[in-house]
């Protein structure tokens, strides 16, 4: 079987600027040609999504980092509802980053609602999962994995996975410089894929699988080698196009 189309998602977080989008999405467009065979996604501010959205070509896919957990929009101040991400031009949504589960308090439920609110309104939730360093340490990794993926398993069915991308983002990688080898990305992967496998093999082969913790140009290509990393979701190398590209042409090479 030939590998999944590879998908490099750059999360931008709480950065940018009209004017430092503008360059860095020009950047991006015009490197996107070069890359043929991967998938490229930007995660701008949701406050951006739109001006991006009109900057966007050459294929490149807009995603938003967050939505509301809310089936429908109505009084919920500051929230942002899936449809108005559609609306914005948004393909992907990011759920359950690290940041939003430690700093915002979302909950494995909360995520598990937010995944099947972006799938019934056609985003393609991009769900993140990962262990700290601490459940790690406890060799308790597998068991944090499951517990993440069975929350959104229980609620929305294996389904529901012929139309998702699982990001495997160990949290002690995450802004740290320090990132997984390519064995223990791999592991994760493995694990994460064989969960779903028991339930159903067909799914569990064609879902993306991406890997996030500190990739850069320089570890992008030896990461992504692994049978079951599928491309990488990039923080801080995302704000840079040089950078982000040099990532992109990582998977074009594989
Ligand atoms: P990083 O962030 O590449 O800056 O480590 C990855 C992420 O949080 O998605």
């Amino acid at each position: 079987m030939s590998k999944r189309q590879y998908l490099v998602a750059g999360n931008w977080k709480m950065n940018g600027s009209t004017a430092s989008n503008r360059s860095l999405v020009e950047g991006i467009v015009a490197g996107a040609g070069d890359c043929p065979k991967v998938e490229i996604l930007v995660c701008p501010p949701s406050v951006y999504l739109c001006p991006v959205a009109a900057l966007l070509g050459g294929g490149v896919r807009l995603g938003a980092q967050n939505l509301a957990d809310q089936d429908k929009p109505g009084a919920y101040t500051g929230e942002i509802h899936g449809t108005m991400l559609r609306e914005a031009g948004c393909d992907y949504v990011l759920v359950g980053h690290s940041e939003r589960r430690a700093l915002y308090g979302e909950s494995d439920a909360v995520v598990a609602a937010k995944f099947g609110v972006a799938q019934a309104l056609d985003l393609v939730p991009v769900l993140c999962l990962g262990e700290t360093l601490a459940e790690r340490d406890a060799e308790q990794t597998e068991a944090v994995l499951a517990r993440q993926l069975d929350a959104v398993l229980d609620r929305s069915g294996v389904h529901a996975f012929a139309r998702a991308v699982i990001a495997y983002e160990p949290v002690w990688a995450i802004g740290t410089g320090r990132t997984a080898s390519t064995a223990q990305a791999q592991e994760a992967h493995a694990f994460i894929r064989g969960r779903l496998a028991a339930l159903d093999a067909t799914i569990a082969g064609s879902v993306r699988i991406l890997y996030g913790g500190s990739v850069k140009p320089d570890n992008a290509r030896e990461l992504f080698a692994g049978v079951d990393v599928d491309g990488g979701l990039i923080g801080g190398a995302s704000l840079k196009s040089q950078d982000f590209m040099a990532i992109c042409a990582a998977a074009q090479a594989q």
